[in-house]
């Protein structure tokens, strides 16, 4: 049997352009109605015979109170407009069951339609095909990346998308190509406050940034899980890139310590704040100098002025006071009690890890590992001979080979020619993400040369 459709689309205003005129999306809708005893409704509603007439459309309610009925009887709603529409049977059902037909107007406006209706029922139809309401979400902003062909209708796109969106305040769209130097998206304001920074939480933090300022891509999140997932609690990371801290502090969440490094004074200002806010002060140290600089010098730092033994996962501020207040109530009341980790447990003094999320160009800084073992005067080991086991590196680039094979090898050349060593230890490749349709990001791990840490 054939299924009956109801036109529910919006009314067509091809002519809007800069501004967007609600009030004209209206739509009367005329339906035949049974008007049926309240307590009846289940038995109509379960009808087999009316089942395929019943308006099942989303956001309409298929019975309706009818306020013009002294008895409170219900509305039930049907798809079609006249009694002749439906089948025999089901108007024999209604006679038996005493309801009575009469007409009624289902009323539509703005507030019905999602914005991709509304955006069909304005933009010109050769742009229909494709659709703009695409975006990624950072804290309370919607991020567009219109093609160009939508740029003369980019302030309706944005007042729907906005109108739309209840939990987003603020719609931009990325202007021209990437800050090349800092990594961020010059963007302008579509519709809604000119409020660019955001409070955005990713893995259990929250990050508090300017968006207009630093580096941020949501679409990194499983990204930056994956990585913090390999880390052992114990690490101590070294973050060359480390934009406002999305590796950073929840690593440190997890009891890491950390150096995170940007050469973006914003990003530096807001990876301080997002250390305090996450309360992880004990444990994240944040510069902003060059990547370069800040690899030859860290190994040297981190034995000058080591971070605290690990002592188990960082808490919110709320229940590290509680774990506090219990650790006291149980050591007063066992004096031969102290806290198990405490004594055990030395100074962190060696840098395991290296992350280096900078794709375009971050392997251009791995020459910088060349002797950061060494001593300063070039005389001795210098840090080095605390070294066990060399720190691993973990380095993002993209390369232009998309065979996994060729990537494998393009990457891992590259890596070679700049450390001027083979890699051989603990290597290992992983695709993040397509990021063009001839381009890759991916990250690839190993472990550092003893030779290339300690040449000189
Ligand atoms: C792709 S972002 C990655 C940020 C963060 N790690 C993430 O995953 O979101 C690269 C960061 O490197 C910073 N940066 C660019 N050049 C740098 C340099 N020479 N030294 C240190 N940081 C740099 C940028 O400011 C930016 O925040």
């Amino acid at each position: 049997m054939q299924q009956l459709a109801m036109d529910m689309s919006p009314p067509i205003h091809r002519w809007m352009k800069d501004d967007l005129d609600r009030s004209v999306f209206q739509k009367s809708i005329m339906v035949l109605a049974a008007r049926i005893p309240a307590q009846k409704t289940t038995t109509f509603l379960k009808s087999d015979v009316l089942r395929r007439y019943i308006v099942d459309v989303p956001k309409i309610r298929s019975v309706v109170w009818d306020p013009s009925d002294m008895q409170g009887r219900r509305l039930l709603l049907f798809k079609v407009a006249t009694e002749a529409a439906l089948s025999s049977e089901a108007r024999i059902f209604l006679t038996e069951h005493s309801a009575e037909l009469v007409d009624h107007t289902i009323h539509l406006n703005y507030d019905y339609w999602t914005a991709d209706d509304i955006l069909q029922a304005v933009l010109p139809e050769e742009l229909l095909d494709g659709s703009p309401t695409g975006f990624s979400i950072t804290g309370h902003i919607a991020h567009l990346n219109l093609n160009k062909e939508y740029l003369p209708y980019k302030k309706i796109i944005g007042k729907v998308i906005l109108d739309k969106n209840p939990a987003i305040k603020t719609v931009v769209n990325k202007i021209d190509n990437i800050d090349t130097k800092f990594r961020f998206f010059k963007m302008e304001l579509l519709a809604g406050e000119p409020n660019f920074i955001v409070e955005h939480h990713e893995s259990n933090c929250r990050f508090t940034f300017d968006f207009s300022k630093v580096y941020w891509n949501s679409r990194l999140h499983t990204e930056h899980d994956r990585l913090v997932q390999l880390f052992k609690p114990e690490d101590v990371v070294a973050d060359v890139f480390a934009g406002v801290g999305p590796f950073a502090i929840p690593a440190a969440k997890k009891g890491c310590a950390v150096l995170a490094n940007d050469l973006n004074p914003d990003s530096a200002y807001f990876l301080s704040t997002n250390i305090v806010k996450n309360n992880v002060v004990d444990l994240v140290r944040a510069s902003c100098e060059d990547g370069r600089d800040f690899i030859r010098n860290a190994v040297f730092n981190v034995t000058e002025n080591p971070f605290p033994p690990y002592s188990g996962p960082k808490l919110s501020r709320l229940k590290e006071k509680q774990s506090r207040r219990d650790q006291q109530a149980l050591l007063q009341n066992r004096r031969d009690l102290t806290h198990p980790l405490a004594p055990t447990l030395p100074p962190r003094k060696v840098i395991t890890r290296f992350v280096m999320n900078l794709p375009d160009s971050a392997l251009d800084f791995l020459d910088a590992f060349r002797g950061i073992m060494v001593s300063r005067d070039g005389a001795g080991e210098g840090s080095g001979r605390l070294y066990d086991a060399m720190p691993m590196i973990h380095c993002y680039c993209f390369t232009r080979e998309l065979e996994p094979v060729k990537a494998a090898a393009d990457i891992r050349l590259r890596v070679e020619a700049k450390i001027g060593h083979k890699i051989e230890e603990d290597v290992d490749l992983h695709l993040v993400r397509s990021v063009a349709p001839n381009k890759d990001m991916y990250c690839i791990s190993f472990r550092l040369p003893r030779s290339v840490a300690f040449a000189r």
